[in-house]
């Protein structure tokens, strides 16, 4: 993974010698062995000897393969999108699927819900229901629902079919799997929900889609060990953290997330869950947006071309892949595009890419540009640590703590009230 800020420096004051001591200390201060945070268990996850839970996770991926067609991931936030953002992006479009990977829980919509019961109606499935907490309503619901199908379907075997992540002690999913016999895999008390991709959260999904596991986690390796040095000339990480800090304070409101691959989606939806969520709070932090170009060079281009100036794009552009198409030429050329006959589509991408990041850059939208190699799990596992990493020094700068989220607890206080939920009668009264 490289990082260019060229398109970025001009439009922030970057005075390095301050902003390396600030990196410094918190550099130290995350690396001691007292940490300032009892949630920063992710950040030794890629140098953690864990060979026996790797086997088991792909043991039990392969049971399920043998026996399901679908497998349901129940889970919300940080329990269902880092997976979605993992199997998205490294999935091969229209190729025929071994087993596919199915997500509920993670809305609040009987519409999908039915519908998705009606899907697995002819299809053996299992279900992997995630959450920490082991309380969250949404994914309780669904595998209420869910749970039920697999018991007509299977009756008391239906526990085998059920895989359950959650806390290691507590919370009402830990005492079911108990009482019912799931298969447990534990998210460490250490790892909050969205910093745990790389925890059986994520690889047990990855697993059962048959990706390779141990090369997402040498990926994550890889970004952990060059930013050992927080060195602002040799980190990008943290070069990172330090230009979306400086261009927020400079007046830059809105980080936006810009790919050029259909792949790409779901990762941004992860990105954002990951930043909107660590940083969003004490009335501080950038409102981070996404785009998927060029589709969106056709709708919100226009906008970050000439509306209002409070944004910034981060661009990540994956520079080899492997399937490409070229353009035929033709006799007639009618439809005018014999210039870019012999050309790869790939090519017209990074024309296209160029183009936009000289266009926008005109119009005052700074622009970072993140290239990263390819289309696989070491590519994959080095975007989540390079992101997850870089959300801790970006909130740290801002002076916020990135691994609470008191802000989400308001609305289902008020739902739980409105719903007649014990305990909470008096939330909505004056
Ligand atoms: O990042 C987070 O902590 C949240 O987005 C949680 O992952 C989300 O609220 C789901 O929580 P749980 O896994 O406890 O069901």
């Amino acid at each position: 993974m490289k990082l260019n800020i060229e398109y970025a420096k001009s439009f922030v004051e970057f005075n390095q010698d301050e902003m390396q001591k600030r990196v410094n200390k918190i550099h130290e201060m995350i690396h001691q062995e007292e940490k300032p945070s009892d949630f920063l268990g992710w950040l030794d996850i890629p140098v953690t000897e864990q060979k026996d839970l790797l086997g088991r996770i792909k043991k039990t991926a392969e049971r399920i393969r043998k026996n399901s067609q679908v497998l349901v991931v129940v889970g919300i936030g940080g329990s269902y999108a880092g997976s979605k953002a993992g199997i998205e992006f490294l999935d091969k479009p229209f190729a025929k699927q071994d087993i596919e990977v199915l997500y509920a829980g993670h809305n609040m919509s009987g519409r999908y819900l039915k519908n998705l019961l009606e899907y697995l109606k002819d299809k053996d499935f299992s279900v992997n229901v995630i959450s920490k907490s082991g309380t969250t309503t949404e994914p309780a619901i669904a595998f209420r629902v869910l749970k039920n199908e697999l018991i007509k379907r299977y009756g008391k075997n239906y526990a085998e079919r059920v895989i359950a992540t959650t806390d290691g002690k507590k919370g009402s999913l830990h005492e079911l799997s108990k009482n019912e016999g799931y298969e447990m895999y534990v998210i460490p008390d250490s790892v909050g929900g969205r910093f745990s991709v790389l925890t059986p959260v994520g690889l047990l999904p990855f697993a059962v889609k048959g990706y390779d596991i141990d090369a997402i986690l040498e990926g994550a390796k890889d970004i952990y060990t060059k930013s050992l040095n927080p060195d602002l000339n040799k980190n990008d990480v943290y070069l990172y953290a330090v230009m979306r800090y400086l261009l927020y304070v400079s007046g830059k409101k809105i980080e936006m997330l810009v790919n050029y691959d259909p792949n790409l989606g779901f990762f941004a939806e992860w990105w954002k869950q990951l930043f909107g969520e660590s940083e969003g709070k004490d009335g501080k932090g950038l409102f981070v947006a996404s785009a998927n170009f060029s589709t969106d060079l056709h709708s919100l281009g226009q906008y970050i071309q000439e509306g209002e100036r409070h944004l910034f794009e981060t661009v990540l552009k994956i520079n080899e892949i492997n399937d490409d198409v070229i353009i035929e030429k033709e006799d007639n050329d009618l439809d005018n595009l014999n210039y870019l006959a012999g050309k790869s589509i790939k090519y017209v991408n990074e024309k296209a890419i160029d183009g936009t990041i000289l266009a926008h850059v005109d119009g005052n939208v700074p622009n970072m540009l993140i290239e990263v190699k390819d289309i696989s799990e070491h590519t994959f596992g080095q975007m989540i640590y390079f992101f997850e990493l870089a959300c801790a020094m970006s909130a740290y700068l801002l002076d916020v703590d990135p691994f609470n989220q008191p802000g989400v607890e308001k609305y289902k206080k008020n739902m739980f009230a409105l719903l007649g939920k014990k305990g909470y009668e008096n939330v909505l009264k004056k």
